[in-house]
């Protein structure tokens, strides 16, 4: 564990590196805080790749984040190198779902289209006809001229998407989940407004229906600063992993944010630290490739929802 001068130090290092070889850090919202401090931007899945795609000046992309975000940023911008610091850093949700699994649902359905949260590999991206995020899942669904649809992995997000648009979600696999988001319970948001009477409850889609039923706000990990910046309430209770509390508290030194059960922390965001970061950086690894055919085939469908959302 690092104290307070060593990061500094380590922080130089990392920064001092940065410049000499033309990189720039992408942290996702839960990355440590440290980590955060130092990336140049730090955002939620949509605007990291946004980011990772329209990056024109650096030489180095360094995603400190998890495997299926990384392996977004090379399809987007296959110029770059893209390096994911901890090579354990894998999304287990994106790990539920399989190519095989993809295809035996198609045999079963093979009329209706295949959306994909971005939560997923770059060979099941591969396989289907559209991505999204949690921030435009909806948009995404209502875009598309189908009644039904396959909707993998999450099943949580494809209940939510189910509900706001009065389409039919078949969830593939049945139940994939983000083991994060499912430790949180409606009793410790209800004990803690309890305690907090004006607090504004704030629900990440891959939380349990019961979750997002108490929620005075569902949204993506940035919809989540964006409505805590706009909205007049002072005390908010977080249903999301910890690390994004340190970017609202950041934003918004004024307000009190809350995480609602104190153990929701997802070991792999939290697998990227200072130090990896330096030794990716110095090393240039682990340089994240994707096969071309399969990246020319995601590509297709990470583009078709950056046309959709547009
Ligand atoms: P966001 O797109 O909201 O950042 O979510 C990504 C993620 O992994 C949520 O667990
Ligand atoms: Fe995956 Fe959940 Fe971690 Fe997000 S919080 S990266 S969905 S395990």
């Amino acid at each position: 564990m690092l104290n307070k001068a060593n990061i500094v130090a380590l922080a130089e290092k990392i920064l001092g590196l940065k410049k000499e070889k033309k990189a720039i850090i992408l942290a996702h919202n839960y990355q440590r805080l440290e980590v955060q401090d130092i990336a140049d931007y730090v955002g939620d899945s949509i605007e990291l790749s946004r980011k990772a795609m329209n990056e024109q000046e650096a030489e180095l992309i360094v995603f400190a984040a998890v495997d299926f975000m990384a392996e977004s940023a090379a399809i987007l911008n296959p110029s770059k190198k893209v390096l994911l610091p901890s090579l354990g850093a894998r999304c287990p949700m994106a790990q539920m779902l399989t190519v095989d699994e993809i295809k035996r649902w198609k045999v079963l359905y093979p009329l209706l289209p295949v959306v994909l949260y971005v939560n997923t590999l770059a060979s099941a991206k591969a396989y289907c006809d559209v991505c999204c995020t949690s921030a435009n899942a909806v948009e995404v669904i209502e875009s598309l001229d189908a009644e039904t649809v396959l909707f993998g992995p999450d099943r949580n997000l494809a209940e939510y998407v189910e509900k706001k648009t009065g389409k039919k979600i078949i969830p593939i696999p049945e139940r994939g989940f983000c083991p994060t988001h499912l430790l949180f319970q409606p009793e410790d948001v209800q004990l803690l407004k309890a305690k907090h009477p004006n607090a504004v409850a704030l629900v990440h889609p891959e939380c349990s229906l019961e979750m997002r039923e108490i929620a005075d706000f569902v949204g993506s990990t940035s919809q989540m600063c964006r409505y805590a910046r706009e909205s007049s309430a002072r005390t908010f209770v977080v249903a999301t992993e910890e690390g994004l509390l340190h970017r609202l508290r950041k934003d918004n030194p004024d307000k009190q944010f809350i995480l609602a059960y104190e153990g929701a922390v997802c070991p792999n965001m939290k697998l990227t630290t200072l130090e990896k970061l330096y030794a990716a950086l110095k090393e240039e690894k682990h340089v994240v490739t994707v096969p071309d055919a399969v990246a020319r085939q995601g590509r297709k469908a990470l583009d078709r929802m950056f046309e959709i959302t547009a």
